[in-house]
């Protein structure tokens, strides 16, 4: 038995520089991990040539990748770093903001269908186009929607008639509904057009748009939304999706205070 007096050999203190991190993975755990599909249905994508790794093919099942390779799967980025996926889609119309529809009908999943496990954050009408996002980050999902976050959406209003001065200027103050008052906001007339408008919100109620509006007997006849925290439409056809970019997924999580 060693004594208690007796000391202790001294520690061998390893220097970090001898040992390089292996920090490398196997591709298809790399395509798992990042949330885009299982590692079986990755070992078949990579076996029928449909994965690139920093842009060339690879077919071989046991490669490993490093966190920081550009994968794509079909033309796909995925990330491991992220692990969690971000999409921004612009919403085409008759499309439902669901992850199903028990009537069949066609929802946002179907257009982004390759992320099964990923669900829309808030919703939008059917008959609204405009900025989704799309994730399978709960926490990041239930941030953005939650109304303490007071998270920007900015949506472009065609009334079915001119909107009244009088009537604006109540709108940006707040409107007494139902579940409670509307949170002020900003709102631009169209100098030409006086039923075109611009309203920025920071609640997201359910059909919030077209209540305020409804209230003072004015009928939505189209909405898009342009914005959403900061994303927005640019660049995107109405249906077409990108994943979001790491400087813009860092700014929002800055924003809603989550690690990145
Ligand atoms: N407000 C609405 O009324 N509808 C939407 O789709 C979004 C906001």
């Amino acid at each position: 038995m060693q004594s208690k007096n007796k000391p202790l050999p001294p520690k061998r203190v390893k220097s970090k520089k001898s040992e390089p991190k292996d920090d490398s993975i196997r591709l298809n755990k790399f395509i798992a991990e990042s949330g885009y599909c299982s590692r079986r249905k990755a070992d078949e994508f990579i076996a029928e040539g449909a994965v690139k790794v920093n842009k060339k093919v690879v077919t071989e099942l046991g490669t490993k990748v490093h966190p920081g390779d550009i994968v794509t799967v079909k033309g796909d980025p995925v990330s491991l770093q992220l692990h969690n996926i971000y999409i921004a889609l612009n919403k085409p119309k008759n499309i439902i903001t669901t992850t199903s529809d028990e009537l069949g009908r066609k929802t946002v999943l179907d257009i982004v269908k390759k992320h099964s496990r990923i669900f829309p954050v808030g919703r939008l009408d059917r008959n609204t186009t405009g900025i989704i996002l799309l994730t399978n980050d709960g926490e990041f999902a239930y941030r953005l929607t939650h109304p303490k976050f007071r998270v920007m959406r900015e949506y472009h209003v065609k009334l079915d008639k001119q909107l009244k001065v009088e009537d604006a200027e109540k709108i940006v103050v707040g409107v007494e509904l139902e579940d409670g008052k509307t949170a002020p906001c900003e709102l631009f007339i169209n100098p030409e057009d006086h039923s075109k408008v611009a309203i920025t919100l920071t609640e997201g109620k359910n059909h919030e748009v077209k209540r305020i509006f409804e209230h003072f007997n004015y009928e939505v006849k189209q909405l898009d939304r342009k914005m959403f925290a900061g994303i927005t439409t640019k660049g995107l056809a109405k249906g077409e999706y990108r994943h979001l970019s790491r400087k813009e997924l860092q700014q929002l999580k800055k924003m809603l205070g989550l690690p990145f």
